[in-house]
């Protein structure tokens, strides 16, 4: 794992969208796998502008998203297909019908979920996917379990997700109780992964991630089994991790911004 140290959630957003973007100047019609949620808000931000001063080109480019709500139509102001539209679709030139986001509301779900992997396998498979983090280590909406999931999937999501989650919807009451996600295989057959996390209350999520064991108990621990994942943190984020380094526990390559 390469690990970028950075300052702040700025130099985080701005450190992700420079890598998204040599990757979409690498190959124009690139297969990125998109995430939603605050933590990739400003480097969707970044991209726009890059896209708005004609340094990057979305016109090749297709996406699948991680993750969505179950039950929640696309129009829902708190889809993840809506949040999409609105931080990053609307924004540049990405052909809308090239565009992913499982369905929470397909009438079969499992097939829907077998369709969605089928479709990334026909794309030709992910080149760049970008991830966040739950603070109980999930990522998609893989929870925390006894056992990894591997394909597209319906889940029930954990209480602390529930209560994350609350602050983006008027009435706590309202956030779904299940959502439709990537699994764990789909997100390590992506060529290369880019995990982001920002602010003190991932510190141990991501300590966990790159020292803890490997273990379903912590969802992003799997990404040790990758042999292509850069982890961007600020200062809040990584602090615990930059500890352990100081005490030379941290071996992967670091680079500091
Ligand atoms: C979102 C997703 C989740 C989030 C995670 C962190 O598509 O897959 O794993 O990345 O819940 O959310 P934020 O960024 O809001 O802290």
């Amino acid at each position: 794992m390469k690990i970028i140290f950075v300052k702040d959630y700025e130099q985080m957003s701005a450190e992700a969208g420079e890598l998204i973007a040599a990757q979409m100047k690498i190959k124009p019609n690139c297969v990125l796998g998109l995430a939603t949620g605050s933590t990739p808000e400003g480097t969707y931000e970044y991209l726009a502008n890059l896209y708005g001063s004609n340094k990057i080109d979305f016109s090749k480019v297709t996406s699948f998203n991680l993750d969505d709500y179950y039950g929640l139509a696309p129009e829902h102001e708190q889809s993840y297909r809506y949040f999409m539209n609105k931080h990053l679709f609307s924004k540049v030139n990405i052909p809308i019908e090239n565009t992913h986001v499982p369905s929470g509301i397909a009438e079969d779900i499992d097939a829907a979920c077998a369709e969605y992997d089928r479709a990334m396998e026909a794309s030709g498979g992910v080149d760049l996917q970008l991830l966040g983090i739950g603070i109980n280590g999930h990522i998609g909406f893989n929870e925390p379990d006894d056992k990894f999931t591997a394909n597209t999937h319906l889940v029930r999501l954990d209480e602390s997700t529930i209560k994350a989650n609350a602050r983006f919807f008027d009435d706590p009451k309202d956030v779904p109780k299940q959502a439709v996600s990537m699994g764990i295989k789909n997100i390590l057959q992506a060529r290369k992964i880019l995990l982001l996390a920002s602010g003190q209350n991932k510190a141990e999520a991501i300590y966990q991630t790159v020292l803890g064991p490997i273990t379903p108990s912590l969802p992003a621990s799997a990404l040790q089994l990758h042999s292509d994942v850069v982890l961007i943190v600020d200062e809040a984020a990584g602090q615990k991790l930059w500890d352990a380094k100081k005490q030379g526990k941290v071996h992967e390559y670091v680079r500091t911004f």
